[in-house]
Formats: C-alpha cells, sequence, structure tokens
C-alpha cells in the first residue's frame, strides 16, 4: 500500500518521453517462451506487473536479465512447471502464459488470473480458441490446464474483438503444425507489436491490426531483438493532467494516430494540440470546455476504456456538461463515487454512462485508488484540486505507470509518493 500527498493547482510545464507500453510488453514477455531462444527487449517500463511476468518466466526455467530498461530473456533451457498462483493473481494478462505454453511445450496449465476489478472478466474467448486450434482445455475450480493436445491450428471466428483473446490465439498458433486464421481480431497496436516480435522470431504473420490475422508457424532459433511501442495510455494521462491544470507538455515518442480520439477529445476541449511525427505538444490555459461529442469507449480505433478515467477527471472543471458512455467493462466508472470527494459532479446512469457538469473549483479531498486507471483519475483530479489531497493506493497506480512521481514533479506539480 502506498499514499500519494498532491498539493494541487500548479500549471505543468515541461518534456516527457513516454514509457514503453505496459500492455505492449506483458504479451510479448509471453511470447519471449514462444521464442525458444534469446529476446532482447527495449523500452521495458520499470512496473510492477513487468516485475510479476520476468518472475513467472524465471519459475518456467528461462534466464531472465534485466538493465534499466532492457530485458534478456534467453528461453533454449525452459522447462514446463507450475506457475504459482500468487503470480498468476496479480495481473489479468497471466492469462497469456496458456497459449504460450501450449505453444512451447504442447501443454501447461494456470491458476486464474488476476487483474483490476472492473466487472466480469471472463476467460471464454480464450479458451474457446485455443480449442479451436487444437488443445484440449480442461477447467478446474480455480484452474485451467491444457492436457497434452497436438496444436493442429484452423479458423478461429471471435464473437468480440478481445485484445487477450486475441493475444492468447497468436501464441498458441505460433506452436500449431499448420496454419491459422483469426476474424474479428481486436485491432490494437498492442496486437500489432505482438506480431512484430513474433515475425522477428521467425512467425509469419499477416494482417495484425486488421479484423484478419494469418498466422504460420516457422521458427528461428537466434537472437530477437525488439523495441516495445510506446504507451497511449500513459500518454493520455499526462496530457489530461496537463490540460485540466493548465501550462504546456510536450511528450515525446509518442505515436499520434494511436491517440486519436483523445487528442481529437482534448482539442474539442479548448486545448491547442500539435501533432509531430513522434511528439504533440500540448497547450492549455486550464479553462477548459465540455467535449462537444460524446466519449464513447470502443475497441480500437474507437476512445479507449483505459484513458476513459483521466478523461472523465479532466472535463470535472470544464464548462458545460460533458457525456461519458463506457462500452467495454461494466464496472468501470467506479472511480465517480471518488472523484465526487473532491467536489465533482457527476451522475451515473444504469446504462454505464457517466453525465459530469462541470465545477468551477474542486477541493482537496482524502480518497482511496482501488483500480489502475481509476487511481490515476484522481490524481489528475487531485493536481488540479485546491488544496493538499491524499491518496491511499492500494497498490494499484505503480501497476501501470512508471516513475510516475518523479516525471510529474519534473513538470511542476507538488507531489510526493510513500510506500
Ligand atoms: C486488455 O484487457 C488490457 N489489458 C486492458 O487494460 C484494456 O482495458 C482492455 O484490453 C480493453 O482495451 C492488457 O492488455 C493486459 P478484452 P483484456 O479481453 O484483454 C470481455 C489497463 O488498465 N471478454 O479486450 O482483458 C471482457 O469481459 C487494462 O491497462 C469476455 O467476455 O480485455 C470485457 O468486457 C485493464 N470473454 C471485454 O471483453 C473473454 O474471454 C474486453 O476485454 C475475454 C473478454
Amino acid at each position: 500500500m502506498g499514499l500519494w500527498t498532491i498539493r494541487g493547482g500548479n500549471r505543468l510545464y515541461g518534456t516527457v518521453q513516454v514509457q514503453g507500453a505496459k500492455n505492449g510488453v506483458l504479451p510479448v514477455l509471453a511470447a519471449c517462451l514462444v521464442h525458444n531462444g534469446i529476446s532482447v527487449l527495449e523500452r521495458v517500463p520499470r512496473l510492477r506487473d513487468v516485475e510479476y511476468t520476468l518472475e513467472i518466466l524465471r519459475c518456467l526455467d528461462c534466464k531472465v536479465r534485466q538493465e534499466g530498461d532492457r530485458v534478456t530473456v534467453d528461453s533454449r533451457n525452459a522447462q514446463l512447471r507450475e506457475i504459482p498462483t500468487f503470480l498468476m493473481e496479480q495481473m489479468r494478462s497471466s492469462v497469456l502464459f496458456l497459449g504460450a505454453m501450449a505453444a512451447r511445450f504442447g501443454e501447461g496449465a494456470i491458476h486464474m488470473p488476476g487483474g483490476c476489478l472492473l466487472g466480469p472478466r471472463p476467460v471464454d474467448l480464450h479458451l474457446a480458441a485455443l480449442t479451436k486450434l487444437g488443445a484440449r482445455i480442461e477447467l478446474g475450480e480455480k484452474s485451467i490446464s491444457c492436457l497434452k493436445s497436438m496444436l493442429t491450428g484452423g479458423e478461429v471466428v471471435f464473437p468480440f474483438p478481445s485484445v487477450g483473446a486475441t493475444e492468447n490465439a497468436m501464441l498458441a498458433a505460433c506452436g500449431c503444425a499448420g496454419e491459422t486464421v483469426l476474424r474479428n481480431c481486436a485491432k490494437e497496436p498492442e496486437i500489432e507489436d505482438l506480431a512484430k516480435f513474433l515475425c522477428a522470431a521467425g512467425v509469419q504473420i499477416t494482417g495484425a491490426g486488421t479484423e484478419t490475422i494469418h498466422i504460420r508457424p516457422g521458427k528461428h532459433n537466434g537472437t530477437v531483438c525488439h523495441r516495445v511501442l510506446p504507451d497511449r495510455i500513459a500518454g493520455a494521462t499526462l496530457l489530461c493532467a496537463a490540460a485540466a491544470c493548465g501550462g504546456k507538455l510536450i511528450l515525446r515518442e509518442i505515436i499520434c494516430p494511436h491517440l486519436k480520439p483523445v487528442l481529437d477529445g482534448l482539442e474539442e476541449m479548448g486545448c491547442n494540440v500539435k501533432k509531430q511525427e513522434d511528439s504533440v505538444t500540448l497547450q492549455s490555459d486550464g479553462a477548459l470546455w465540455s467535449p462537444a461529442n460524446e466519449i464513447i469507449t470502443g475497441t480500437y480505433p474507437a476512445f479507449p476504456t483505459d484513458a476513459q478515467p483521466v478523461m472523465l477527471a479532466a472535463c470535472l472543471q470544464a464548462d458545460g456538461v460533458s457525456v461519458f458512455r463506457e462500452r467495454i467493462f461494466s464496472g468501470r466508472l467506479a472511480h465517480a463515487k471518488q472523484l465526487r470527494r473532491f467536489g465533482g459532479n457527476i451522475c451515473l446512469t444504469e446504462d454505464c454512462s457517466a453525465v459530469v457538469t462541470g465545477v468551477p473549483r474542486l477541493h482537496s479531498a482524502n480518497v482511496e485508488a482501488h483500480d489502475l486507471r481509476g487511481g490515476a483519475a484522481l490524481l489528475v483530479a487531485a493536481l488540479q484540486a485546491d488544496g493538499e489531497s491524499h491518496i491511499v493506493d492500494h497498490d494499484r497506480i505503480s501497476r501501470g505507470y512508471e516513475f510516475l512521481d518523479a516525471t510529474l514533479r519534473q513538470l511542476g506539480a507538488e507531489i510526493d509518493y510513500t510506500d
């Protein structure tokens, strides 16, 4: 558990290099097991979820070395072992080791994964896809086993373009005897990044980032080097903070098209947004108006659900009424209750929407962060609020943001984090 102390009201000025993407690196780390060789990853964010994933790889007898933002995984001597329940329960992405172990060993067993509580998070689409590829899946009360199977490959049509299920199927497909076609896939940039790594490892993949992905297994046992893509959600969080507090923020090494709906929303709110090839500059006088259009979350390229909480927090003082419709996770408006403690006027409706009526000033509050992005939203609120706020962090915010306190301090915020 940690405690954030924030004295709000400062404008944010400066240049930040965006961290590597949490949701990009986690599937790539699982893919390091599939690649029977050495993987060198760069721009790996130093996050708790990454630490836990590296620990999983070590448990499977991979050799792991971490130097700064570079991680080397040697999986040549990997062995099928049980992954401790504690590690599985730390994050959702641990479920990707089912597909990775099926590809590498033809079998494997995992405990049910954990992750942020955002409403029901079943794994039915993952299991249906693996079964379609030839895996024999057995469900225990809290465990999932892939019994020794001959993975054949085949055609999978996802009923919904789940990010994790698409990634799990891609990983398993690498160990199949034949070709795989995945249809109605997730199109998130993190899927393309995973495909890039797997292609470098010798797998033939086309169509990643579109609805249909073709995978033909292939191998090379050498060294694969991969630079993790920049974190669009960490970028969105800093942009929303600067928009709401006022100031001028330059984000370097960002891919602007990945952030399009967020940047469009911030422009609608009156921010001056200048997009360059690998950076974005946002200028705000802190006097925002509510976005002209409703913010409706959806699968890529729609507005990302992960950026909804921080955008909502940026609208708390915006002039007018902002409407948010959450369409991915039914529990992803839980931060509204805590945001009201800052004086935010948020009305929740039964269809998972939030109506935010801008208030002239927010005041300080003592609140608790129960999930990663909801916690980040509390930070965005506290940074704008008058006076000193405290956020009790149940080890959530640090799961997704690298050096966030230092970054915000460097931009001029008065903020401290103690463990
Ligand atoms: C990934 O989660 C991200 N996590 C999430 O990031 C992100 O919010 C989400 O994609 C949507 O973009 C990682 O990449 C590690 P989904 P994932 O499967 O893969 C339903 C963050 O804050 N569903 O696309 O779990 C599910 O219940 C996080 O960084 C099923 O019904 O997302 C949800 O309503 C949290 N059955 C919807 O699909 C399944 O088998 C989207 O889930 C799988 C999913």
